[in-house]
């Protein structure tokens, strides 16, 4: 608690220190506004980050989750309402089986370590993705960690697991043709509010910031419908250097983009003809 001493750090609900220097960047960020509602992170890098060491690959996924925390706790005090991490994606799969094992167990021991921090830290937890794919244990943990921050409001926190864009949209055209076919829904009346509220991820509003970590230049089938009008944010910093400082980064960057949805700017007229 910051009782108006402003050189005692104050300590967040989790005991770790957030300094009186980051509450004065938050604070400058949120002054600058707006700040984005609903931010997506393509969190990549981490396997070249370990290798630039000379470490193995996993190395960079464990430290990768040092960054999900500080940007989660980050989000949440600064009071962004959504966070979305693209964790593992449908074509990860293919990775040797090796990684994928260590990627999978990373994240059982990480939502069971976790998930006190996020209770409090007023943390929600969602996944979006096709979950049957997943170990058992990892579904068990998962579904545990949901169901016990579900009344959490201070930020959702939704990981994308087993995850693509197409897929989620194929749902979205199953779950649409299922109720034509049951005769409750005509083609006509699918618009884009229609479609959006079908696919899986419905809950979430469309990211406002997208950041793509590992400097690749594109969205390798994440949210696909969703990032229509999204800003993008791309950075060569690989996702285990990702930290809060960085996120101010790409935070300051949205601010002065001016986002025009295709029209014109408000203050730009045309001379009569
Ligand atoms: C992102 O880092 C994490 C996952 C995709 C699971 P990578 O593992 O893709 O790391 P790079 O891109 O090979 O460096
Ligand atoms: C995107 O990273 C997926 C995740 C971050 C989970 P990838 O490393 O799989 O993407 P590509 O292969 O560079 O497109
Ligand atoms: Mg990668």
């Amino acid at each position: 608690m910051n009782n108006g001493h402003s050189s005692v750090p104050s300590l967040t609900l989790t005991g770790t220190v957030q300094t009186e220097e980051d509450r004065a960047l938050q604070e400058a960020l949120r002054q600058r506004g707006p700040l984005p509602v609903h931010i997506a992170i393509i969190m990549d890098g981490n396997g070249r980050w370990a290798q630039q060491q000379g470490k193995h690959r996993v190395v960079g996924h464990y430290e990768g989750i040092e960054s999900v925390r500080d940007i989660t706790e980050a989000c949440a005090q600064l009071g962004i309402p959504y966070l979305t991490l693209y964790t593992f994606s449908t074509e990860n799969w293919q990775r040797p089986a090796s990684e994928v094992n260590a990627l999978m167990q990373l994240l059982v021991h990480t939502i069971r370590r976790e998930k006190q921090r996020l209770l409090e830290n007023g943390v929600r937890l969602q996944v979006v993705g096709d979950l049957d794919q997943l170990p058992a244990e990892c579904r068990h943990e998962l579904e545990q960690a949901i169901q016990e921050t579900a009344q959490n409001q201070r930020l959702v926190l939704t990981l994308a697991l087993s995850y693509s864009g197409r897929w989620e949209i194929l749902q979205a055209v199953r779950a649409l043709a299922r109720r034509v076919q049951a005769g409750t829904l005509r083609p006509e009346d699918i618009d884009e509010a229609v479609f959006a509220a079908a696919l899986p991820s419905a809950s979430l509003p469309d990211p406002d910031l997208l950041i793509r970590t590992g400097g690749e230049f594109r969205v390798s089938n994440f949210l696909l419908w969703q990032i229509a009008y999204t800003e993008l944010y791309i950075t060569d910093t690989f996702w285990p250097a990702f930290r809060r400082r960085q996120l101010y980064e790409a935070i300051y960057s949205y601010q002065n983009r001016e986002r025009r949805f295709g029209r014109i700017r408000p203050t730009d007229t045309n001379p009569p003809r």
